[in-house]
């Protein structure tokens, strides 16, 4: 066993019925912020972060994720005959090498930690790291790097931390914090979803793991939990039930939930300022609309 993360985890396998009907065809991870998928910005972090096994929890009706990921030869001569360099080093960067990524089934959209448990043979027995692709990062130092780098030193299993109000808890995984040393929060507790009025804390977690592999064994006993689903954040508060650290990592960075419409149109527009080729013209309307905005009040 090492805690070193070679290997990581994205579970791809929801209906997403939150962006019906476009989600009848196209996966939610296909959605596109400006002009590249959701699922591109989680593989870039996971690479920034040494992740070289890339395992994808799949199910029906995502093969549009596995065909991203294809090379594409017949685009690739036609852009160079182009001359459209830029667009070839896109889509150089955007094919996987043969054998680098692995696709496994959940029949059953049984919740989050089963979708994980779903790849345990795949996942061996050293740490590894899960990204919801639906949770975007913003960051100077992409968030899983900053993970990777901080749990070096702890070991255990490690999640991605934030503040929320305190009326969103439903929503999350909320931490019982024991302790707080920088941007590490060591947690005595995890709930899934609590009504503001129980949750532990405003210590929410979001799309980025990094787990001991004990915490496959927990998932495999099938334990449901809030709304029915095997949840993995009962997975991991069994290791501190078990004596076994567990932090809360505050990242540095920006979070976006793209996997609701208004986070992702939220996204939208910082990725679209971000960009150097869209800044200028793209400002000039959204402060056409404010100012318009303003004049109706
Ligand atoms: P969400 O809670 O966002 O669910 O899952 P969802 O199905 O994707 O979207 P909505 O709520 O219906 O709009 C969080 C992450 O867990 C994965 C999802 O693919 C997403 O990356 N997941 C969830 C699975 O892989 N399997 C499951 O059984 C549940």
């Amino acid at each position: 066993m090492s805690n070193r993360v070679r290997t990581a985890v994205f579970p791809v396998a929801g209906l997403g019925t939150r962006f019906l009907p476009a989600t009848k065809s196209i996966p939610k991870e296909m959605l596109p912020l400006v002009d590249r998928p959701l699922i591109q910005y989680a593989i870039d972090e996971a690479r920034a972060a040494g992740i070289r096994e890339f395992i994808f929890v799949t199910a029906k009706g995502k093969s549009a994720l596995e065909d991203y990921f294809d090379s594409s030869a017949e685009l690739e001569r036609a852009l160079e005959e182009k001359g459209k360099a830029d667009l070839l080093a896109e889509v150089h960067n955007s094919t996987m090498p043969s054998g680098a990524i692995a696709y496994i089934r959940q029949q059953e959209a049984l919740g989050l930690g089963h979708a994980v448990w779903c790849a345990r043979r795949l996942i061996g027995d050293d740490s590894f790291a899960v990204i919801l692709p639906d949770d975007v990062i913003s960051a100077k130092t992409p968030c899983l790097k900053q993970m990777v780098e901080a749990h070096a030193e702890t070991g255990g299993c490690m999640v991605a931390a934030m503040d929320v109000p305190r009326e969103q808890t439903k929503s999350y995984g909320i931490l019982d914090i024991a302790g707080e040393q920088g941007r590490l929060v060591r947690a005595a507790g995890m709930v899934e979803k609590p009504a503001p009025e129980d949750a532990p804390s405003t210590m929410a977690v979001i799309g980025r793991y990094i787990l001991s592999a004990s915490v496959l064994e927990t998932l495999g006993a099938g334990k449901r939990g809030a709304g029915g689903e095997i949840q993995l954040t009962d997975a991991i508060a069994a290791e501190i039930d078990h004596g076994r650290p567990v932090h809360g990592f505050r990242f540095d960075g920006q979070r976006f939930d793209c996997g609701s419409k208004s986070g992702y149109l939220q996204a939208t527009v910082a990725f679209g300022l971000a960009r150097d080729d869209l800044r200028d013209e793209f400002s000039a309307y959204l402060a056409g609309i404010a100012g318009s905005q303003r004049a109706a009040e």
